[in-house]
């Protein structure tokens, strides 16, 4: 099978940005086709906050003018190397992303999105017909880049470099369809996704960049099989649902792998001492010290209960806030970091007032933290309303803390509830998305965890699980060449039409 040459696209890419899930997938799957023998390049927008002296970054001698509204964006281009090995190419416009770095690291909250990922989107398909590299395939992640389908059939369609690339879009998160809520937009104001998108200021802000890209993209995917189900439901399709009816044939689900160079308790350096599955007795030392240094009780028949996520209702806070009074008040510790969330954040806070033994809060989010807090709990809470696939309760299983989840997306996906009586299953899964039901596959799990031998099994088994990238890479390039397959037929059909 010959070698693809792919583009990805996405609002961020790790090492240089990340806000979530995202910048893991669009650095570890280029990552894992390079290793399948592909050749692989990346787009993002240089943020002000990616700094030059950290990174090594060349300026490209590319310049783009881009004219919108009466107004004209410059644009600059610069290349880096990743950690990876593969290149990276940023799109530099100060207006839009080089000067909004005032808030850390934020790159999103600005009321001109529409503006500033539609010209992503467009000084991204210029950047790609000035480079040598000529893709078969463009994957484009998430919203931010959902008008490229849209501009390379239509705005595009004649060019040379452009006619036989292929375009899959990744839906990563449903919810973010555009600038705006989808839902809070008045109905005469709705984007029909008809030709090209608006070419006027205001009506950026309506734009569904999502409906667009499923309107053209050749494949669409999602990040799990029960998500790429579900989004065709009225519960979970966010007013979508029937675009995505019309085009079931060509959506498909791919679970993400993690990384196991990044997340491994027998190399990471951010935990108190590395482990693996014959060491279970240094994961209770991560306990130990973790519980000391945070002052809480130190004692490691106490089960820890951990979470590391954006204090967020799609990550469940509504129903774990509803418990916590309640669970504070049972043999226990719950230890959450995390960003975000202003009602979670401030009961959070007051809880830990009054329980600083048994409840440790820390926002905003660090990454040195999670890691440890994965290293030293025994159960991971993941109650998500919905979850398109999720990281954490991979990464929670690597590090033996056990999940317990809510029966969706691509939690079902990868975890499955344990039955003591057979020893099978790797967490605790509750159906319907209520209190009571969370509440009780709390108690189950923390019955569990007092059987120590059945536990350490239990642990065992779920850190000796596999969710490399590698097998998502291979099944994201059969995508790719259905991707391919779907153009060349849709080309040579509209060549027949014409000809007649
Ligand atoms: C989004 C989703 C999450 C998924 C991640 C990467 O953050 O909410 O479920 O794991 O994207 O695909």
């Amino acid at each position: 099978m010959r070698a693809l040459k792919i583009v990805h696209v996405s609002s961020e890419i790790s090492p240089y940005s990340k806000s979530g899930g995202l910048a893991d997938v669009t650095r570890s799957l280029p990552r894992a086709l390079k290793r399948l023998g592909h050749q692989v390049m990346a787009i993002t927008p240089y943020y002000g906050f990616i700094k030059e002296d950290k990174w090594t970054v060349e300026n490209l001698n590319i310049h783009l003018s881009l004219n919108f509204d009466g107004q004209e964006y410059k644009f600059g281009f610069k290349k880096a190397i990743c950690p990876d090995k593969y290149p990276v190419f940023f799109i530099c416009q100060q207006r839009l992303f080089g000067s909004r770095h005032k808030r850390g690291s934020e790159m999103y909250n600005y009321p001109d999105n529409g503006l500033r990922f539609l010209l992503f989107n467009l000084a991204a398909i210029e950047l790609i017909k000035n480079l040598k590299f000529e893709p078969q395939v463009i994957h484009c992640h998430d919203w931010h880049t959902g008008l490229i389908p849209n501009y390379l059939k239509i705005k595009y369609k004649k060019e040379e470099k452009f006619k036989n690339v292929a375009t899959l879009f990744t839906i990563h998160n449903l919810l973010f369809q555009g600038p705006k809520d989808w839902w809070k937009i008045p109905i005469n104001k709705k984007d029909n996704g008809r030709n090209l998108p608006p070419e006027n200021l205001k009506k950026t802000e309506w734009i569904n960049f999502v409906k667009r890209a499923v309107l053209n993209a050749d494949i669409i995917n999602t990040v799990s099989l029960r998500y790429a189900q579900e989004i065709m439901t009225e519960e979970y399709g966010c007013q979508m649902e029937k675009h995505f009816k019309k085009r079931e044939k060509d959506i498909y689900g791919i679970i993400n792998g993690i990384d196991y160079a990044i997340f491994n308790p027998q190399f990471d350096p951010n935990i108190y001492v590395h482990y693996d599955i014959n060491v279970l007795e240094k994961k209770i030392e991560n306990k130990l010290i973790f519980q000391k240094k945070y002052n809480l009780e130190v004692n490691a028949k106490i089960p820890i209960i951990g979470l590391a996520n954006r204090l967020t209702e799609q990550k469940g806070f509504e129903l774990i806030i509803n418990l916590l009074d309640h669970l504070l008040k049972k043999d226990l510790q719950i230890v959450v970091v995390g960003s975000g969330g202003g009602k979670y954040r401030e009961i959070l806070r007051k809880s830990q007032k009054a329980f600083p033994k048994k409840l440790l809060f820390i926002s905003p989010f660090r990454e040195d933290i999670a890691r440890k807090i994965y290293a030293a709990s025994d159960i991971y809470l993941m109650p998500s309303r919905f979850e398109p696939c999720g990281i954490s309760q991979l990464i929670s299983l690597r590090y033996g803390s056990i999940p317990i989840v809510h029966a969706v997306g691509g939690l079902l996906d990868t975890v499955s509830d344990y039955n003591s009586a057979t020893g099978r299953g790797n967490g605790f899964v509750f159906r319907s998305y209520n209190s009571y039901d969370l509440l009780f596959a709390i108690a189950r799990a923390l019955e569990n965890h007092k059987r120590e031998a059945a536990w350490r099994n239990l642990v065992r088994r779920s850190m000796k699980e596999s969710y490399s990238w590698t097998l998502p890479a291979k099944k994201y390039v059969v995508l790719y060449r259905k991707a391919i397959k779907k153009m060349r037929t849709k080309n040579e059909k509209a060549k027949t039409i014409k000809e007649k």
